[in-house]
C-alpha cells in the first residue's frame, strides 16, 4: 500500500483525480491540502468537501486549508473553464426537496495550516510517503521554504504540471499550475526532491469524449455517475468552443494512475527548471534530456506517453467501483 498525501485546487479534472485515489486500493490517502488555484482556495475546499460527500467512506483523510495566493505572481484563475463554482457550477443543483443534490462531507478541516500538515504527515511517514500535486505548487514550496530537510524524507512528488513540446494552456509557453506560481515551481524543482511530472504533452493524450462518458453512464444511476455528468458538462463545453472536442483532458487522474499503474506509461529522466521572469515565458518548463551533461544533473522524470484507451478503461472501472 502506498501511502500518498494530495494537494489539489479542486477543479473538475481534480474531481476526477481524487475520486480515482480514493477508489484505489494500491493507495492510501493519508490526507489533503487545498491550494488557490481554479478557483480560490475557500471555494476548493468546499469543493473538496463535495467531492469527498460522494464517497461512502468512514474514515476520512486529515484535511486542511492551503495557501490562497501564489508567492510573487498575483492569482490567475481559471472559472472560465471548471465554473464559476469550479466544479461546473453544480453547487446550484438541488433536489426537489430543496436541499442540495450534492451536499458536502461532515469530515472536520483542520486548523492546522496546509503547510503544516504536509511537514506533520511527512514526519510522521519518513520515506514512505509521495505527495501528488494537482495544482499551482505553492503549499510545497512553501513547505520547502519551512522545512527544506524534513522534506528530503518525502519518497516523491508527483506533479500534474508544465509542458515540453506542445504549446501551453495559458499561454504559447505555459500550463496553468506552473503559470499561476512558477517561483513554487522552481522551488519544488531544486528542492532535492525527486520529481515526477505528468506535463500536458501527456495529459493531452487522454481525451474524454461527451460521446464516451455518455456511453459509461448511460446505463447507471448512481451519485457517481450523476457527479461525472453534472460536474463536467460546463468544461466540455468550454472544451468544444476552445480546444475542438466535446469533451476534457482528465489532466489530473493521470498522476494517480502512474502511481497504480506505471505499466501504462512511458518517462525519460530530465534536469527541468522552470522561468520565472520572463515576459513571455513565465512559467515555460525547460528540459535538459542530456544525461552526462556536466552543468546538470536530472532532477525529474517526465512522462511521455501513455496507452490512452487502457488508462481511460482503468479509469471508468474504478471510479464505479
Ligand atoms: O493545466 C491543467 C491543470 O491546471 C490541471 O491541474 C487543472 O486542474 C488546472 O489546475
Ligand atoms: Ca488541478
Amino acid at each position: 500500500m502506498q501511502r500518498i498525501f494530495i494537494d489539489t485546487d479542486p477543479g473538475v479534472d481534480d474531481a476526477l483525480a481524487l475520486l480515482l485515489a480514493m477508489k484505489s486500493p494500491e493507495l492510501h490517502v493519508e490526507a489533503i491540502t487545498t491550494v488557490s488555484g481554479n478557483v480560490h482556495v475557500e471555494q476548493a475546499t468546499q469543493n473538496l468537501l463535495t467531492i469527498l460527500g460522494l464517497l461512502d467512506i468512514a474514515d476520512y483523510p486529515f484535511i486542511a486549508k492551503g495557501e490562497a495566493k501564489p508567492l510573487v505572481k498575483p492569482l490567475v484563475k481559471a472559472e472560465h473553464v471548471h465554473g464559476e463554482d469550479g466544479l461546473g457550477n453544480i453547487s446550484k443543483l438541488l433536489n426537489p426537496d430543496g436541499n442540495p443534490r450534492y451536499p458536502n462531507a461532515t469530515c472536520e478541516i483542520s486548523s492546522m495550516s496546509g503547510v503544516d500538515l504536509i511537514l506533520e504527515t511527512v514526519e510522521r511517514y519518513p520515506n514512505e510517503l509521495v505527495l501528488v500535486a494537482l495544482g499551482p505548487l505553492t503549499n510545497i514550496s512553501k513547505a520547502v521554504q519551512k522545512d527544506a530537510k524534513l522534506m528530503q524524507k518525502l519518497q516523491s512528488i508527483v506533479l500534474m504540471g508544465g509542458v515540453f513540446s506542445e504549446y501551453g494552456n495559458v499561454t504559447t509557453t505555459a500550463e496553468f499550475n506552473v503559470y499561476v506560481d512558477p517561483h513554487a515551481a522552481h522551488e519544488v524543482f531544486n528542492s532535492g526532491v525527486p520529481v515526477h511530472i505528468a506535463p500536458l504533452d501527456v495529459t493531452h493524450q487522454v481525451k474524454l469524449t461527451g460521446e464516451r462518458l455518455e456511453t459509461e453512464i448511460e446505463a447507471r444511476n448512481d451519485k457517481i455517475s450523476s457527479f461525472l455528468k453534472d460536474s463536467t458538462q460546463a468544461c466540455m463545453e468550454f472544451y468544444r468552443q476552445n480546444v475542438g472536442f466535446y469533451g476534457l483532458h482528465i489532466h489530473d487522474a493521470l498522476p494517480i494512475g502512474m502511481l497504480t499503474h506505471p505499466q501504462f506509461f512511458q518517462s525519460v529522466s530530465a534536469f527541468v527548471q522552470v522561468e520565472t521572469e520572463g515576459h513571455l515565458t513565465s512559467g515555460m518548463t525547460v528540459a535538459d534530456l542530456r544525461q552526462t551533461y556536466h552543468a546538470s544533473t536530472p532532477n525529474a522524470s517526465i512522462y511521455t506517453e501513455v496507452d490512452a484507451e487502457a488508462f481511460l478503461n482503468h479509469f471508468f472501472h474504478r471510479i464505479f467501483s
